[in-house]
């Protein structure tokens, strides 16, 4: 009789460690976050900030390449437009070759949306140029910002961006961030099926404890 509850006491607390670690392991998954990505501002002619834009991505044009931090935010005619917002940012790389690459917004009603991502790689005579394009790329709510991980807009991985095109209409700052349905979905879906597992061990533990409390005090009074 005891050598039995011995084994099940063991029982319980090997399940009980397991819910335990599994808890804590995805509690440091969801709190591990990477450093923040860089970061770009550019202004319009009355030095009004008209994009803030954050992003860790990399073109896969032949090889892979990082935009670095170092990348500068280049303003031509049109960038700061009210219907269209370009932003452009160039750098030299090691190799020789200057690289640029646009993603380009449009405002249209209460909603904007990207509608490019393209880019040239130059070097001496020699010039390539790439464009992505597709309807369902990411769109929010004018005022608002657009956060995503891992979008792949065909040529650029993003592993993280947020962006505030059209900032003059939103006080010169990041507004309230809209996530895409994609990345985020992705890393939201992994999250809860987590939470999921994790509740369904924790009742399943609570109802194991429950039956094996009843069913001492069963025995118990049973000996009495
Ligand atoms: C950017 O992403 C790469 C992986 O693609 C990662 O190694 C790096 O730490 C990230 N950098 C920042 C600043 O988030
Ligand atoms: C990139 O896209 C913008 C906006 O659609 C366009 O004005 C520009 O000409 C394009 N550049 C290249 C190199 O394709």
């Amino acid at each position: 009789m005891t050598t039995i509850m011995i084994s099940k006491n063991m029982y319980f607390t090997a399940v009980l460690i397991t819910v335990l670690s599994t808890l804590n392991l995805s509690c440091t998954v969801a709190l591990a976050s990477s450093p923040d990505p860089p970061q770009w501002t550019v202004r319009d002619d009355n030095n009004k900030i008209c994009m803030l834009m954050a992003m860790n991505a990399t073109i896969q044009y032949g090889r892979e390449i990082l935009i670095p931090s170092s990348a500068t935010a280049s303003r031509q005619t049109g960038s700061c437009d009210s219907k269209m917002a370009l932003f452009t940012l160039e750098w030299p790389s090691e190799d020789g070759y200057t690289y640029k690459m646009t993603t380009a917004f449009k405002a249209e009603g209460n909603s904007y949306k990207m509608v490019e991502v393209n880019g040239t790689a130059s070097r001496g005579f020699s010039f390539s140029s790439w464009s992505d394009k597709d309807s369902s790329f990411p769109s929010a709510s004018i005022g608002n910002s657009m956060t995503c991980q891992l979008f792949d807009s065909g040529t650029v991985y993003f592993t993280e961006y947020k962006f505030q095109p059209f900032a003059q209409l939103s006080k010169e700052q990041y507004g309230k961030a809209e996530a895409c349905s994609f990345g985020s979905g992705l890393w939201v879906y992994v999250v809860f099926v987590a939470i999921v597992i994790i509740a369904i061990a924790v009742v399943a533990a609570i109802v194991l404890v429950i039956v094996k409390v009843v069913k001492s005090k069963r025995r118990y009074s049973v000996m009495q």
